[in-house]
């Protein structure tokens, strides 16, 4: 069953580079929440944050009541087990084929005899619709099917929260559609919470229960669907009708940044907005 996950007041920053500060939300238990946000935003860094990876600045995580942020990498370890990470590039290791990559963290988790890995790394190439491609490396399939056998295994320890960045990144529409419908069939089978970095307009509209939108270092919004795709918000319109019209251009430090007059900055204006404990 999936886990909710309470973030609260998260800040990242990079030496003096905030990458976004005071991000707070909850990722409902179970359900699907699609994650939005102009390229640079932080998107990638926020994942790598909820899984351990980067330390906030500041704020608080807690998955399944777990605060994880002031763990020390053996209780990380542990907690990591229960999730599973679709990196934005796959990460799959180039050296090893894809039955070697799927079954790598059974290996590394668990005390499964080779036996049993077999049977489990099987059965995710199948679900992901690649039985049979096992023996094939990194380096020789499409980037689509990189995706799914990055797919399959973060699917391997049945974990109770999946993470995936642009796993549609580089799909043809078809593709990415197949790649929808897969994530809801995983999520009504497993029950597992979902939370998916993307950038394709019509899986969030059509796939999640929640959408929120990373934009000029906040948290813009974070709701139900419905709720966000019927919102008035200049900056959410523009991105859903990816309409070059609108508040936010073609490079991030362009767009209406605080101009050192002592305007309000825009941040300022969406903070907290469509927030779901506003
Ligand atoms: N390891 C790192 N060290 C320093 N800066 C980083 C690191 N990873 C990402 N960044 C910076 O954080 C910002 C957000 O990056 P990223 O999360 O990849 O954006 P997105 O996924 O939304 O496109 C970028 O300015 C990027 O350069
Ligand atoms: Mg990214």
């Amino acid at each position: 069953m999936g886990v909710a996950v309470e973030i609260d007041g998260l800040t990242k920053s990079f030496g003096a580079q905030t990458v976004w500060s005071d991000v707070s939300f909850t990722l409902p238990a179970g359900e699907i929440s699609v994650l939005l946000g102009p390229s640079g935003t932080g998107k990638s860094v926020f994942l790598k944050t909820l899984v351990g990876l980067f330390r906030p600045d500041r704020g608080t995580i807690h998955i399944d009541g777990e605060e994880i942020t002031s763990l020390h990498e053996r209780e990380l370890y542990r907690v990591r087990r229960r999730l599973g990470v679709l990196f934005q590039d796959g990460a799959l290791f180039g050296s090893m084929n894809l039955y070697d990559n799927i079954a790598f963290p059974l290996r590394e988790h668990t005390r499964k005899t080779e036996a049993e890995i077999r049977a489990i790394v099987n059965d995710r190439l199948d679900l992901v619709g690649m039985s049979g491609d096992g023996e094939k490396f990194p380096g020789e399939i499409s980037g689509g099917m990189r995706k799914r056998a990055g797919l399959a295994r973060a699917l391997v320890l049945d974990p109770e929260l999946i993470l995936c960045d642009e796993p549609d990144s580089g799909l043809d529409p078809v593709r990415t559609a197949f790649l929808g419908e897969l994530i809801a069939e995983l999520n009504r089978t497993t029950g597992a919470t979902f939370l998916i970095v993307t950038h394709d307009i019509n899986t969030a509209k059509t796939l999640p229960d929640h959408i929120g939108m990373l934009y000029l270092r906040r948290l813009v919004a974070f709701a139900p669907r419905e709720e966000i795709l019927a919102s008035d918000d200049p900056v959410l319109r523009q991105f859903l009708a990816a309409d070059m019209d609108g508040p936010i251009g073609m490079a991030e430090e362009k767009d209406a940044v605080g101009n050192g007059k002592g305007e309000t900055l825009p941040e300022e204006q969406y903070r907290g907005e469509h927030r779901e404990d506003a």
